[in-house]
């Protein structure tokens, strides 16, 4: 399998220009053939159409209108925006997102209806524009409370915070619905530990604060995320104990303490009362 991946890697795309970045890929990605042949391919950053020559670039930048991302701006905090595309209102624009996040997520299929789906793409606004650092993607309606389907921050913004903004938000949605999420199966090793230190950092943080006992149940209400996700978080630091056929925290301030110093930074906070949103109907 692998040496399949490497192989089609070979002949897929290798390195993407996206506005002020050249940047090296992870992964095949399904870019109709007739792109297949070009070992770069240049990406208008808004709008996100890709071309084979620099040249076709340069011309289309004189024409496209799009400073941001198609859509509605729900979120402005300082220079950060989120804005929320309709897959179905933008189709290219939805394919155009995927095809180009593929080239960095390794196990996900590419193969669904982007109609069904809506994409939260996080943007740094200057003078010039605003300029896509990351995004996910969500359900319109998920069976199973997924709240996000696909992650990704773009390599040169990785590692500052901006995945456990996303994150972060993702989960904020799901207050506003009134519902538990979780990120859709499998997450990558990159995804998994950027879950486990939101999902550790928000739980220990209310243990902290909390006086006396809290039910899983309670702390699933008051973080949207999912009690197994919240069960398995706990039960990874050493938290849970059986006791009389139930699960009881165990939260001793010390480790608590000590649990929070090892979780790391915390990152980008989303400003909750800088978010306008109504859930999608
Ligand atoms: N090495 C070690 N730990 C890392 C790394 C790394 N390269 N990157 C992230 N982490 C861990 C760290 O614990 C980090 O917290 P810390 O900086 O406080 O130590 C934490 O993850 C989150 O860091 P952020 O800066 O908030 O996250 P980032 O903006 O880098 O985005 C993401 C994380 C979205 C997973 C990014 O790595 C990415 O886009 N990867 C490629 C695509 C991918 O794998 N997406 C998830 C697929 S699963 C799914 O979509 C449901
Ligand atoms: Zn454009």
């Amino acid at each position: 399998l692998r040496e399949h991946e490497e192989f089609t890697k070979v002949k897929n795309i290798a390195k993407i220009e996206l506005g002020r970045y050249e940047i090296d890929t992870w992964y095949f990605s399904p870019f109709p053939p007739e792109y297949n042949d070009c070992p770069k391919l240049f990406f208008c950053e808004f709008c996100l159409n890709f071309m084979k020559r620099k040249e076709q670039l340069q011309r289309h930048m004189k024409k496209c209108d799009l400073k941001h991302p198609p859509g509605d701006e729900i979120y402005r905090s300082g220079t950060l925006s989120m804005f929320e595309v309709d897959g179905k209102k933008n189709k290219v624009y939805g394919q155009n997102l995927c095809y180009l996040a593929k080239l960095f997520l390794d196990h996900k299929t590419l193969y669904y209806d982007v109609d069904l789906f809506l994409f939260y793409v996080l943007c740094e606004c200057d003078d010039r524009g605003c300029h896509m650092v990351g995004y996910f993607s969500k359900e319109k309606h998920s069976e199973e409370s997924y709240n996000l389907a696909c992650i990704l921050t773009l390599p040169p913004y990785q590692r500052k915070g901006y995945g456990k903004f996303l994150i972060a938000f993702s989960y904020e949605l799901s207050k506003k619905e009134g519902k538990v999420g979780t990120p859709e199966r499998p997450l990558s090793d990159l995804g998994l530990l950027s879950y486990k230190g939101y999902w550790t950092r928000v739980l220990l943080e209310i243990l902290k604060k909390h006086k006396g006992n809290i039910s899983i149940k309670e702390l699933s209400d008051m973080t949207a995320i999912k009690a197994d996700d919240i069960l398995n978080t706990l039960q990874s630091l050493d938290l849970i104990q059986y006791r009389k056929g139930q699960h009881v925290i165990c939260a001793d301030p010390k480790v608590l303490d000590r649990h929070l110093k090892a979780a790391g930074r915390g990152g980008l906070d989303v400003d909750v009362s800088k978010l306008i949103w109504t859930p999608y109907k």
